[in-house]
């Protein structure tokens, strides 16, 4: 199969906020015991953190970690994860059903943070929760006052804020299953009231209102016209969610959820330009894509009649090659809308959902997905060239003509670099594909990485990782062979 990609360096979408290859822990499962935090471990610091996991996490590259939750959040004090460990309270944890120690709270995982070249984005409580709460969490990390919350962190042994800059307000707020569910209604007048409260605190801050917590919702559309209606003045940016699955075991299907993707966020973009426009308002509400992954295999029930585990192994997905393939297309889907797209969040990090998974006691090691998001998160740094692809096409499910090209082009100005995410998701056919870079004479190809394996359903387990990237010899002309069902990054540099 033959296919053309061209990129022109004057045609841009936009530059590329860093903040786009964020990642998520949520107090759930093992992502935070025995996921990022176990003192027992040989690898732990003098924190308890291991070692072995802050390395991998380093790899990634993370700029951004969102924390504490998830639907963890909309049941939490804040205040139990701080101060004197030996005193802390252990809670009955109604998202999960599990018992939550609160061994580690934000006194700890703000340093976490800082050990990993991360910046915290912090959710606060809006199910049984309120603006007062969430106010007081604001001046506790961020302010440098003579008043209670900030000398209340400074007793607890932090003198200087934490300086936390990205706040959600709350999470998933329409679902049912979100402890204390409200309507658009209430929730847009809580977050407006929330919001004037801690901006109050800290004019600094910027503050992510809850989007619906999928394009599948019944509500989507309408939710986010009624609660920017509301919030429009006093927030920053709108969350967008989506999981996606293969749960009919149509590979090409599932690879074509990229463009569902990308016509959800045009959807978001679309309804907060609609509020907007009905203003008459001058600022423009960006998105913050904050959970976003691969996920169909687990519900996460699994503690429910086991006795408030702590701790317990909960959605830990196994992740194939065909799952990293739809990453890396997902990636490049985010890329291709950095122009409103800011902040994206992987969800998650560790164990739950993650690239990177543990054993209690041994090993860390690299899930399938850890690499396409390695590799975008640090290459993928620069201004998004608009990508014109020339390829045939197959139907999806839904009748959608998806390309079996999919691409992002990335011109890096600063290292003299071009970056290109490619994937072929034909499953039968090898793919000549000829590249034409306009206004980028005097730069050639001078690496080809390739994530490529026979078998769609290869995972990486503890001891032997069956999907790791090869480095393709690189040829100095501009075609390259994309491989059936491989994910590829091609960066050219000017001699
Ligand atoms: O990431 C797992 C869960 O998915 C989060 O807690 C919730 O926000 C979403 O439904």
């Amino acid at each position: 199969m033959k296919a053309k990609l061209t990129a022109n360096r004057k045609f841009v979408i936009g530059d590329i906020d860093r903040r786009i290859y964020g990642s998520f822990i949520e107090h759930i499962g093992r992502a935070v015991y025995n996921g990022i935090y176990e003192p027992t471990h040989p690898t732990a610091d003098d924190q308890g953190f291991r070692t072995d996991v802050l390395d991998l996490v380093k790899e990634l590259n993370v700029p951004i970690v969102r924390y504490p939750g998830g639907n963890f959040v909309s049941g939490y004090n804040w205040e139990d994860g701080t101060g004197d460990k030996s005193k802390r309270p252990k809670r009955m944890e109604l998202a999960w059903f599990s018992t939550e120690t609160n061994e580690v709270g934000i006194d700890e995982f703000q340093e976490w943070a800082k050990r990993a070249g991360s910046e915290v984005m912090m959710a606060v409580n809006l199910g049984t929760r309120g603006a007062e709460d969430a106010k007081n969490c604001v001046e506790y990390c961020n302010s440098d006052t003579d008043t209670y919350y900030a000398q209340m962190r400074r007793n607890n042994g932090f003198e200087k804020p934490f300086g936390i800059k990205v706040w959600c307000l709350g999470n998933e707020m329409d679902g049912p299953w979100q402890i204390c569910q409200k309507t658009a209604e209430e929730y847009g007048r809580l977050a407006t009231e929330t919001a004037k409260m801690m901006k109050w605190a800290d004019p600094s801050i910027e503050l992510v209102a809850c989007g619906s917590s999928g394009p599948g919702m019944k509500t989507f559309g309408d939710w986010e016209m009624t609660v920017l209606d509301h919030t429009y003045d006093h927030v920053d940016y709108l969350s967008l969610h989506s999981y996606y699955g293969n749960r009919d075991g149509n590979t090409a299907n599932f690879l074509a959820r990229a463009e569902e993707m990308d016509r959800f966020i045009k959807g978001a973009a679309a309804i907060c330009d609609a509020v907007k426009a009905k203003k008459h308002s001058q600022k423009t509400i960006n998105l913050s894509f904050d959970e976003w992954n691969v996920w169909y295999r687990s519900t996460g029930a699994e503690a429910r009649d086991k006795n408030w585990p702590k701790a317990p192994a909960l959605i830990e997905e196994m992740y194939n090659f065909e799952d990293a393939l739809l990453v890396g297309c997902l990636l490049s889907t985010l890329q291709n809308n950095c122009d409103r797209v800011k902040m994206a969040c992987l969800a998650q990090l560790v164990n739950v959902i993650a690239p990177i998974m543990t054993e209690n006691g041994g090993k860390a090691w690299a899930q399938t997905t850890f690499y396409p998001f390695m590799y975008s998160s640090v290459y993928g740094r620069g201004t998004t060239l608009r990508p014109i692809i020339e390829s045939e096409k197959y139907l999806s499910k839904e009748k959608w003509e998806i390309p079996y090209l999919s691409a992002s082009v990335i011109d890096n100005d600063e290292k003299g670099e071009v970056v290109i995410f490619a994937s072929n998701r034909s499953l039968n056919e090898d793919m000549e594909l000829d590249i034409d870079l306009e206004g980028f004479e005097g730069y050639s190809l001078i690496e080809h990485v390739e994530l490529y394996c026979d078998d769609l359903k290869a995972v990486n387990d503890k001891d032997f990782p069956r999907v790791t990237p090869t480095s393709v010899e690189v040829k100095d002309c501009s075609a390259v062979t994309l491989k059936k069902h491989s994910w590829n990054m091609l960066r050219f540099k000017k001699a």
